[in-house]
């Protein structure tokens, strides 16, 4: 059979000797099952970066990349954004519908009954550097988890697979606000039931135990904004290292932590810090084309940190909202930022600039977030942390969506070219 009859064979719908079955989806495209692949014909299929490659089937999040589509369980992430809050939107991820008012009220319970810490988790803290960066903290406290709980949790048993879950969602906004007041050397807060999640997760932040705290109910909302947002990506890299390390049947804490390890760097959930470090460099607006020569330089490294994505080859429909909420907030704030400033402007003049629009770089969520997190008086290095505390809801919807999945451990294989057979020297 020649190639090119086995490529046909390969996309042929019919399942032949030589063909592989094509599967549809409900959206987006269709996929070569490759599964016999190596099997069958002793071929491997490569794919560096996943670029053409499903991983998974999953019911979760939808994004179509060339429309600037993205649907979490159907609903679009617009009107999510618009009238939904984290806490439900944590449920839909979770459970595939929005919840009832009984579900919900439920729901809301089983949040306050987790968000505490046992206090010798809170000790973890001490043994790190008071300037610790945030997320290395979070990801030593969130795998040590797996210590306090691993004796209980039966995976086989769906209701200890939820509670873990829940325990993951209700913990993040009690260990990131401590990895901040511990760095400053302030009293740890403890939630308060009687606020909402964002409110509660505010005033662990930014209240002080000698003060009533008083939520401005404009920050609230901004922060749910930002979390529904931020919520759940499809299989991005750190979903990805979340249900790679859970097809071992892996702690769920450890699986998030390996998750948070992930996103940290600055190509993924790093990039809204690294997007003010990058405008703080520019300076001003007229060092603009500077930079933008910078990033088009193939001999510098310097890239235009939130814009480009792998998936979205349009506008990141996060980012239109994303900069409405940070325009919002400074206007309430009564904030002029400069850095909002070179922004708005670094994007209009890429947006014309045809390396950019070859390419199909687009601001993505992460290029207005920075902005909107330090008018809401968010440390720099906090800001990947709550991108981390909001995408715990997308990650233990892939871990607990995984554990229906029958294909057992993710064992990539690769294309080998090192050194082909040789032998130890015999002894001189
Ligand atoms: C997130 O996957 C997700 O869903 C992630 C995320 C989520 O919600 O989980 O959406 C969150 O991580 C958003 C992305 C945040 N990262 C950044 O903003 C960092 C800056 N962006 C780049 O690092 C880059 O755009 C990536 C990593 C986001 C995407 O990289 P790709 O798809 O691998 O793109 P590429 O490297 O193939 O680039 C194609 C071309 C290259 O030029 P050529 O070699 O073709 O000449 O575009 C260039 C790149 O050099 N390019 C950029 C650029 N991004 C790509 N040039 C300048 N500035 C940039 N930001």
């Amino acid at each position: 059979m020649t190639s090119k009859q086995f490529i046909n064979a390969i996309l042929s719908e019919q399942q032949s000797d030589g063909s592989l079955p094509v599967l549809e989806g409900t959206l987006g495209p269709r996929a070569v099952d490759i599964q016999t692949l190596y099997a069958r014909h002793g071929l491997l299929a490569f794919d560096p970066g996943f670029r053409s490659t499903a991983a998974c089937k999953s019911a979760i999040t939808f994004v179509d990349g060339d429309q600037g589509v993205l649907l979490y369980r159907g609903y679009p992430i617009e009107e999510l954004a618009e009238r939904s809050n984290f806490v439900e939107v944590a449920y839909l991820l979770m459970h595939g519908d929005l919840p009832s008012p009984a579900q919900r009220k439920e729901f809301d319970q089983a949040i306050g009954v987790h968000n505490l810490l046992h206090e010798q988790v809170l000790a973890f803290y001490r043994g790190f550097r008071r300037d610790a960066h945030p997320m290395a903290v979070m990801v030593g406290v969130v795998g040590a988890l797996s210590a306090f709980y691993h004796d209980v949790i039966d995976m086989r048993n769906p209701g200890d697979r939820g509670k873990a879950a829940i325990r993951l969602i209700a913990k993040m906004p009690t260990i990131a606000a401590a990895c901040f007041t511990y760095s400053i050397g302030r009293p740890n807060r403890y939630p308060d039931n009687g606020l909402d999640f964002s409110s509660n997760f505010l005033q662990m932040m930014f209240g002080v135990p000698s003060e009533p705290y008083r939520v401005d109910p404009v920050l609230a909302r901004a922060l749910e904004v930002i979390m529904i947002l931020h919520a759940d990506h499809e299989q991005n890299a750190s979903t990805s290292t979340v249900r790679l390390a859970a097809s071992s049947g892996a702690n769920p804490f450890a699986c998030i932590a390996a998750g948070i390890a992930s996103l940290w760097g600055p190509a993924h959930g790093g990039a809204n810090e690294a997007v003010l470090h990058m405008l703080a460099e520019i300076g001003t607006v007229e060092n603009i084309p500077k930079a933008m020569a910078r990033a088009k330089d193939k001999n510098d490294p310097f890239r235009l940190m939130g814009f480009g994505h792998r998936v979205y080859k349009s506008f990141d429909p996060r980012a239109r909202v994303v900069q409405a909420q940070a325009k919002k907030v400074l206007s309430h704030l009564g904030i002029d930022d400069p850095l909002l400033n070179i922004a708005m402007r670094l994007e209009e003049i890429a947006l014309k600039d045809e390396y950019f629009i070859e390419r199909k770089l687009y601001p993505n969520v992460d290029f207005y977030s920075g902005i909107l997190l330090r008018a809401m008086g968010f440390p720099l290095n906090m800001f990947t942390a709550v991108f981390a505390l909001a995408r715990t809801a997308g990650w233990v919807s892939h871990w607990l969506e995984l554990q229906h999945d029958a294909h057992g451990i993710d064992r990539p294989r690769q294309l080998y070219v090192g050194p082909a057979l040789r032998h130890y020297p015999p002894r001189s």
